[in-house]
């Protein structure tokens, strides 16, 4: 494609617009029993009661004549005009997206909108409709790789510009990889959008003036303070004693030209000259396994820089009950979590700092969002609690508190803003997902799933909310999986079966892997491939059992010698580094990993399906389904339906929600008021705890199976 004019600088005001063990496991199997005692141990949370929903906030329904809206929303199946390559678009495998100038390259799963791709990975596109393609602001240009044309964009572009590549970012359905420009925003935006097509107006709690002030006479003898004050007139503030400290010699230095800082209802700082465009905060997304932190530039509402690590705190376990057990069983494990707590999120504070040029001092508020036990470390809040039953947490809300006491060393009035949290197992994390997926506000019939080891579950009917949690195991981190591992290079991450492949043919097994290097293990996407590849093409039956050699070998010989065994466990083999190698040096599925994505799937639609009762809903009422999380949102949306992890809806209705604690996180930073609707939503959603429930156990052997 060749350069063409640039299309961006139009509109600017966008004006446009059963008793027995069903699973037939072998005996050494854990049992129907043992994993529900296992499940029960793990009780959250308390009961809190609905409150009312404010119908001013509910979004503008899309238009029912917009057929690609409904597309975009999963509503409707795809239309041939617009489906084009994304034949692909079944909800399996993975693109690659190059963006440019930023250089940044993301993996996310097809039909993932190049609009979304690049919001979460902390790239802005000019937008005033959240992504709903009604705005025609998110104009880029696709170098590589191509996606079809929508009635949106003939509308839009050019004819020249279509042949350039001129795309509506919302609605390019990625299906193929492809490098993408990204204009520069055209307008300074007065809203950001963030989380899954939340638009924030920007009214950060970080507020800055510029002040020109009359320096003191004789007849003018008002203090310092005062003459700050009164030239303040759009705020009343109350004075930080560091101010009232500084202030003789930052006036007198500045020749009474200064900038106050002022954070709520705090004049916090007062700095020399003009540095109103100049005002940061810092969003940190606080995961059991990895953080996540987005330097936000307060004036645009735009990330500066993301950046993410492993949390420090993996030597003393991967998940939250072996951490609390740390603290359990030594007395200065605490302290020492504490710590590590605290070097991850200064690392990355020092990482994204520097990525952006922005010095600590221009920082004045953290956002964090993290589940109940990370928090209470972070914090030096005994966790012990958490991890016994009745599980009671020590406080749900918190006041704001200097960003020292997280080991932060920014602006010396910058304070944390802790998301609260519903209970000790649906924390803050989900609170910040909750407020980025707008389920309190969407008046569609939403499901939204955080899956990993411990699952959150929330369910809307547009007017009511209700969560639980459900103990899935450690399954979908590649724990307790033979050739399990993390979503790292050298992971299986997609697998597709072809039934059809003759005998000894190499590609009845396509396997993506992450880093395109030689297949070393299975992370949770590829064990849940997997199982619904299995499941689709017969090899595994609908109680979950591998089928016998001589039924393979009849049904399908392209598979069948794939059917292997270590010691006396059967395993499909899904790579072979060399011919002869022993099946214990392949990369391999086993018996026994089926089960544990059985018990794990089990837990989480026993889970949905109570829900579901709470609000007389079936499955086919529901109109979207957000998959959350840093393993659920790259989950393939066709293979969680396969294997009933979601309900059986048709695939665009099931929708990669990418990582919406951190965009909750950086929501409450952009907003006060969204800030006041995350401590609504404790109001809000009602809590149901799934060991109360007498129907929990017959529903949970009802959901062993994969469903037909
Ligand atoms: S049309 Fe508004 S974001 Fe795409």
């Amino acid at each position: 494609m060749t350069a063409g004019a640039d299309p961006t600088g139009g509109d600017p005001t966008g004006a446009d617009s059963t008793g027995a063990d069903p699973t037939g496991g072998d005996p050494t199997e854990p049992t129907t029993e043992s994993l529900l005692l296992a499940a029960l141990a793990e009780d959250p949370l308390a009961a809190t009661v609905l409150g009312p929903l404010d119908p001013e906030e509910a979004p503008e329904p899309p238009d029912p004549e917009d057929l690609d809206v409904f597309l975009r929303e999963g509503l409707m199946p795809e239309r041939a005009d617009v489906q084009g390559e994304a034949g692909l678009l079944d909800g399996t495998g993975r693109v690659a997206l190059r963006f440019a100038p930023s250089g940044r390259d993301v993996r996310v799963p097809a039909g993932v909108s190049v609009f979304d791709a690049a919001s979460w990975n902390g790239i802005a596109i000019d937008s005033t409709c959240g992504g709903h393609g009604t705005c025609r602001k998110c104009k880029v240009r696709l170098t590589s790789g191509s996606a079809p044309i929508t009635s949106h964009d003939v509308r839009t572009f050019s004819q020249g510009e279509l042949d350039d590549g001129w795309r509506l970012a919302c609605l390019v359905r990625t299906a193929v990889d492809l490098d993408v420009d990204v204009p520069p925003l055209v307008t300074r935006p007065k809203a950001s959008t963030v989380g899954v097509g939340r638009q924030v107006i920007l009214r950060p709690a970080v507020q800055k003036r510029f002040l020109e002030l009359e320096e003191p006479t004789l007849s003018d003898q008002r203090t310092d303070i005062v003459r700050i004050l009164d030239a303040i007139t759009d705020l009343e503030p109350r004075v930080d004693l560091a101010v009232i400290r500084s202030a003789a010699r930052v006036l007198r230095a500045a020749d009474f030209k200064v900038t106050a800082v002022i954070i709520d209802d705090l004049l916090v700082d007062i700095e020399p000259g003009d540095t109103t465009d100049r005002r940061f905060a810092i969003a940190y997304d606080l995961g059991t396994t990895t953080v996540v932190a987005t330097l936000l530039d307060l004036s645009t509402g735009t990330p500066a820089a993301v950046a993410s690590m492993l949390n420090g705190q993996q030597p003393f376990g991967g998940d939250v009950i072996t951490r609390i057990s740390a603290t359990m069983m030594d007395d200065s494990a605490a302290g020492r979590l504490r710590e590590l707590a605290h070097a991850t999120l200064n690392s990355l504070a020092q990482e994204v700092l520097a990525e952006a040029g922005v010095a600590p001092t221009e920082v004045y508020e953290v956002g964090l969002a993290g589940n109940a036990t990370m928090t209470a470390l972070a914090l030096g809040i005994d966790p012990e609690p958490l991890g016994v039953a009745p599980f009671v947490m020590s406080a749900a809300s918190f006041p704001p508190v200097p960003v020292a006491e997280l080991g932060l060393t920014l602006h010396p009035g910058a304070r944390a803003v802790i998301f609260p949290a519903l209970g000790a197992y649906v924390g803050g994390d989900i609170v910040a997902g909750m407020l980025a997926s707008g389920m309190d506000r969407d008046k569609r019939a939403r499901l939204f799933v955080d899956v990993g080891t411990n699952c959150e579950i929330v369910l809307s009917d547009g007017e009511r909310i209700v969560s639980t949690a459900a103990p899935a195991g450690p399954a979908f981190e590649g724990g307790a999986i033979r050739c399990g591992m993390r979503a790292a290079d050298g992971a299986i991450e997609v697998i597709t079966l072809d039934p059809a492949a003759p005998a000894g043919a190499p590609e009845g097994v396509q396997l993506g892997v992450i880093g395109d290097v030689e297949p070393r293990g299975l992370c949770g996407s590829g064990l849940v491939d997997a199982v619904a590849e299995l499941a689709r093409v017969g090899l595994l039956d609908s109680s979950g059992r591998f089928i016998t050699d001589e039924q393979a070998a009849e049904q399908l010989p392209g598979l069948a010698d794939r059917l292997s065994a270590v010691g006396q466990e059967r395993v499909f083999v899904l790579y072979r580094p060399t011919p002869d190698a022993p099946t214990e040096q392949c990369v391999y599925l086993s018996q026994r990993d089926v089960r544990e994505l059985q018990f794990a799937k089990a837990a989480i639609s026993t889970g949905w399906s109570l829900l579901l009762g709470e609000l007389d809903l079936e499955p086919r009422d529901i109109q979207q389904v957000l998959l959350a999380g840093s393993f659920g949102s790259y989950l393939s949306p066709a293979s969680a339906i396969r294997i009933g992890l979601v309900p059986k809806l048709p695939v665009l209705r099931i929708v990669s929600a990418g990582n919406v604690a951190g965009e909750g996180a950086k929501m409450v930073l952009l907003s006060a008021r969204e800030r006041a609707g995350a401590e609504a939503l404790l109001q809000e959603v009602k809590y149901v705890e799934l060991s109360d429930r007498p129907d929990f156990n017959d529903r949970f052997v009802d959901q062993l199976a994969f469903p037909g």
